[in-house]
């Protein structure tokens, strides 16, 4: 902790700011502990940044304010260069949002969705609909583009949550746990649609899978109890923490019938930045 660059990789160079995070601070009325204590982030254009952190960590919270769901108590963010404090407006015209729990209407097509969402960001008719054809592909339902939202399976539902934050052409999207509860198959087809879509776009996707961070995250951003922990490429992350660690399982034999003694099992965990992620969780 006293040596802030195994922490922090240096910004890239020539990478240009399209989301950045001025000391926010936000107290709930409610509860004595901050949610959010003084984050400091950049989230830059063409990147994927993963917002990696337990549950309570502060992810949704942060997410919240930066689309201006609600204020914070200090600090401030500015999208594309603008305060979410005095220009919310304009800059909801270029913000996209997957939030955590689907919000989606029961009775709505998944065709008249994407068309509703594209006339809100001021596309006219003929413009929603050519989206809405381009999107049907692209998260691979042109099948179901008649079946109404809430006879949709979990992961359709979250594919095209994920689907209408990309919708007007969005430039900053956030996805807050865009994969969470979502079966194996629908969850590559998130990743794919993600990695798409993420030229020329600053995209914040927050998730507590360790590999989804490696696989999609240009950068990992790691938070604990509010503040930012580390941050860097996954490289730099795992130069500095390690490359994955061993986890021995003993089990003891119950019966004789069964060989008696004790078994011991060596695996070694695939996936990326152990320690870093559960230093806080000792
Ligand atoms: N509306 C709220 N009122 C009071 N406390 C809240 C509210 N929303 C979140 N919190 C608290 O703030 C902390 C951060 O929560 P949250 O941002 O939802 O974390 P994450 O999304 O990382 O799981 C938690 O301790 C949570 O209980
Ligand atoms: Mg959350």
């Amino acid at each position: 902790r006293h040596w802030p660059n195994a922490f922090f990789e240096p910004e890239p160079p020539g990478l240009i700011p399209g989301v950045y995070v001025q000391n926010l601070v936000k107290v709930f009325s409610n509860r004595a502990k901050p949610a959010v204590e003084g984050m400091n982030i950049t989230f830059y254009e063409g990147q994927i940044t993963a917002f990696l952190g337990h549950n309570g960590a502060g992810k949704t919270t942060t997410m919240s304010i930066l689309t201006g769901l609600f204020p914070p108590t200090s600090g401030t963010v500015l999208v594309g260069g603008k305060d979410i404090q005095t220009d919310m407006d304009s800059i909801r015209q270029s913000l996209g949002m997957c939030p955590q729990y689907n919000i989606l209407f029961d009775q709505l097509t998944i065709a008249e969705h994407i068309k509703f969402y594209a006339q809100l960001k001021g596309r006219s008719r003929e413009e929603a609909e050519l989206e809405m054809e381009m999107m049907l592909e692209d998260i691979g339902l042109p099948h179901k583009r008649n079946e109404k939202a809430q006879n949709l399976s979990g992961g359709m539902q979250r594919k095209l949550s994920v689907a209408i934050a990309f919708v007007g052409e969005a430039k900053v999207v956030v996805l807050d746990e865009p994969t969470s509860g979502v079966d194996p198959y629908s969850r590559r087809s998130i990743w794919d649609l993600l990695l798409k879509y993420r030229a020329g776009r600053t995209i914040i996707l927050s998730t507590h899978h360790m590999d989804e961070a490696d696989i999609l995250g240009d950068r990992v951003a790691i938070i604990s109890q509010g503040k930012l922990y580390c941050s860097g490429s996954p490289v730099f992350l795992k130069n500095n923490f390690g490359s994955g660690f061993y986890l021995t399982l003993v089990r003891k034999r119950k019966s004789f019938q069964d060989g008696g003694g004790k078994d011991a099992v060596s695996v070694q965990l695939p996936c990326c930045l152990p320690i870093a992620y559960c230093i806080h969780s000792l």
